[in-house]
């Protein structure tokens, strides 16, 4: 869609996806590394000029010059609160321990890894979509005017395919599927960790 407009096109130097692949590798190799599938990104409803932005912005950053990075802070020698260093204590707590076998564990980190936090907080705050706390063993209306009761099945089929019960008040389609990018286990973590943040059924 962007290669259609002349002055992008112009720009890029190619106005054929093919050409585009073929002058950009690495975007190629990035669909392909993703099975050539339905991605994980939603489709943000941006309007043109905001596109444009966002471009000017990736433009601006992939200029700076990130050696060193990530900056470290000079404090030495300032006496105000705020210039402490960030407690190493703290940091550790942030990143719960890879390979545990608690599934809550294990899904609570999934979402965070598949940007499922994003869209859905764990507890009452409605983001882009519904919240999670106390969600559990609910009663659900759906955008078809039917009721659902949340359990283990209507969770697990509200990720892998969003699109058949969507909840009564958010739109179809912003949520992507995720058949093809979980496995089956990865699901049954997610679903316990969802199950952790209370409900009805608790
Ligand atoms: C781009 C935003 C977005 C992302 C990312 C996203 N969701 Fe959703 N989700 C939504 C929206 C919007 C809805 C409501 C529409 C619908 O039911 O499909 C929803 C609905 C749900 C529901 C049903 C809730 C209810 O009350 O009926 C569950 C469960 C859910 N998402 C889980 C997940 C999980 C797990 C992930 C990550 C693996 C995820 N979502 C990623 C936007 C998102």
């Amino acid at each position: 869609m962007q290669l259609q407009k002349p002055a992008v096109a112009d720009e890029a130097g190619v106005d054929t996806l093919e050409a585009y692949f073929d002058k950009y590798p690495a975007a190629a190799e990035r669909i392909h590394r993703r099975g050539g599938q339905t991605t994980v990104m939603p489709n943000l409803q941006f309007r043109t000029d905001e596109v444009a932005r966002i471009i000017a912005f990736l433009k601006y950053t992939s200029q700076m010059d990130t050696e060193g990075w990530p900056p470290v802070p000079q404090v030495a020698g300032l006496t105000f609160p705020q210039a402490t260093k960030m407690p190493t204590a703290a940091v550790a707590v942030a990143a719960p321990p890879k390979g545990s076998d608690d599934p809550v564990t294990r899904g609570a980190r999934l979402v965070e890894d598949n940007g499922c936090s994003a869209c859905h907080s764990a507890g009452n705050e409605v983001l882009v979509g519904p919240a999670w706390g106390q969600l559990y063993g609910s009663d659900v209306m759906l955008a078809d005017g039917t009721r659902a009761t949340v359990d283990d099945a209507f969770l697990t089929r509200a990720i892998l395919d969003p699109d058949v019960q969507i909840a009564a008040g958010f739109d179809k389609g912003v949520m992507p599927p995720y058949a093809n990018l979980l496995e089956t286990e990865q699901v049954a973590a997610i679903v316990a960790y969802i199950r952790s943040l209370g409900g009805e059924d608790q």
